[in-house]
């Protein structure tokens, strides 16, 4: 849960009177979770957040049949031969792997997306690398490589990659809720000192995004004066030119809907609570080492429904003059594990083709470990510079259609020195 965060206008009493300059009400929305029994944040939008103009039919990409992974085999998937030419950040996604709980998927974007909101639950999409914004109804972040984005469940927004190069995105798609493991927390959501990160180093929106209305008498002053969001108000103000309404893509629980609304949903003057959208990069996340090797949940940085995310950044690493620094070999028997390489040299994997951008599938039923040779070579080491972001799940996960476009159909028999013929 991220902690509390006032942003904008708002008045002091919460569901009390809050008028524009015109002497109009603004609109004060509750968007909470879990029955509103947990986070919440109140809203207050120029416009009536309830007007639709239109819904109609679209199909999500990504909702596409998947294959159980049978006969059981682990899986090496090279998410940079994904790359297809234009694509954003939303419609471009290309599911690799996916259960009830969580679907993931890669996509490297280089036009701004539609505007998106996923109904079905918490979004934390992996910045591999590239930079670009993302908009949202509670303001925008500035994202680049080595950043979680998490995004809460039914969370207006869109991403606008910007520079030269792609936003290679993982897309970690949640059925829930995503945040801090909740062992980090204090009883009342503090980060404790035996967190691997606090509250200093999540990133929220800071100022509204103040969709350029024209001739909106309501629109603050301060803006367009903004320099991190002056490209995003020339972007907005395209739409809300758009006499037709501003459509929106709803991915719900049925499927998915193009809805169209009378206004555009970036008309928000202020907001707060402790329900919104966050970065926190991977550079920030504080190693824990020992002497002997440390267990993964060390690496944990969220929680899911039935799935963590970790991150494996560069560290120190076990310094028993015994020690043996990689992993021995394991089966963690309740779960599939999922490794993305996103940066540095994987000490353990060397030898098995992969390589920055891949993916590897490690399901329940097999025993993985260090690649041969991997061992040996490790000892005396004092240090891996490697980064990888890993999502084990409770529940198996199932192939997409992409995991098929992507395989290395040797990385199987890569501990045996290859399959016999
Ligand atoms: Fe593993």
């Amino acid at each position: 849960m991220p902690y509390y965060r006032a942003v904008g206008q708002i008045p002091r009493k919460r569901h009390t009177q809050h008028r524009r300059p015109d002497g109009g009400l603004y609109a004060e929305e509750l968007m909470g979770v879990e029955g509103f029994s947990a986070e919440s944040a109140l809203l207050y939008h120029r416009h009536a957040p309830t007007a639709i103009l239109d819904s109609a039919l679209w199909e999500a990409p990504g909702d596409a049949p998947t294959t159980a992974n049978r006969p059981l085999l682990p899986r090496h998937l090279v998410t940079h031969k994904l790359d297809a030419g234009p694509a954003d950040a939303v419609t471009g996604r290309q599911l690799l792997l996916a259960n009830a709980d969580v679907r993931l998927g890669y996509v490297a974007a280089t036009v701004p997306s539609p505007l998106y909101r996923n109904a079905v639950g918490d979004e934390c999409v992996y910045v591999e690398a590239g930079a670009g914004t993302v908009e949202t109804t509670f303001g925008a972040l500035m994202v680049g490589a080595g950043d979680y984005v998490v995004i809460p469940t039914s969370t207006i927004h869109r991403w606008l990659p910007s520079g030269p190069d792609p936003l290679r995105l993982l897309t970690i798609e949640a059925s829930g809720h995503i945040g801090p493991p909740k062992r980090y927390l204090s009883a009342k959501g503090q980060h404790l000192e035996s967190s691997p990160y606090c509250e200093r180093d999540l990133r929220g929106p800071t100022e509204p995004l103040l969709a350029a209305d024209p001739g909106d008498a309501g629109a603050p002053a301060h803006a367009a004066e903004t320099a991190d969001t002056t490209a995003a108000t020339t972007a907005i103000a395209r739409h809300t030119a758009h006499a037709a309404g501003v459509e929106v893509l709803v991915r719900h629980r049925a499927g998915g809907s193009r809805v169209t609304y009378a206004h555009h949903p970036f008309d928000v003057v202020g907001w707060d609570g402790c329900l919104y959208p966050y970065a926190f990069n991977i550079a920030d996340f504080e190693p824990i080492t020992g002497r002997v090797h440390q267990p993964p949940p060390v690496h944990q940085t969220f929680e899911g429904p039935n799935f963590v995310v970790c991150s494996f950044v560069p560290r120190k690493v076990d310094y028993h003059p015994q020690a043996i620094p990689v992993p021995y070999n394991h089966h963690n028997v309740d779960s599939d594990e999922v490794l993305f390489y996103t940066g540095g040299n994987y000490e353990a994997r060397k030898g098995s083709g992969i390589a920055q951008g891949s993916i590897s599938l490690h399901p329940a039923g097999l025993t993985h470990g260090p690649q041969p040779g991997a061992v040996e070579r490790s000892l005396g080491a004092e240090s891996f510079d490697e980064l990888a972001v890993m999502v084990d799940t409770f529940r198996p996960l199932e192939l997409g259609p992409a995991a098929a476009a992507c395989e290395d159909p040797g990385y199987a028999w890569t501990w045996a020195g290859g399959r016999p013929v």
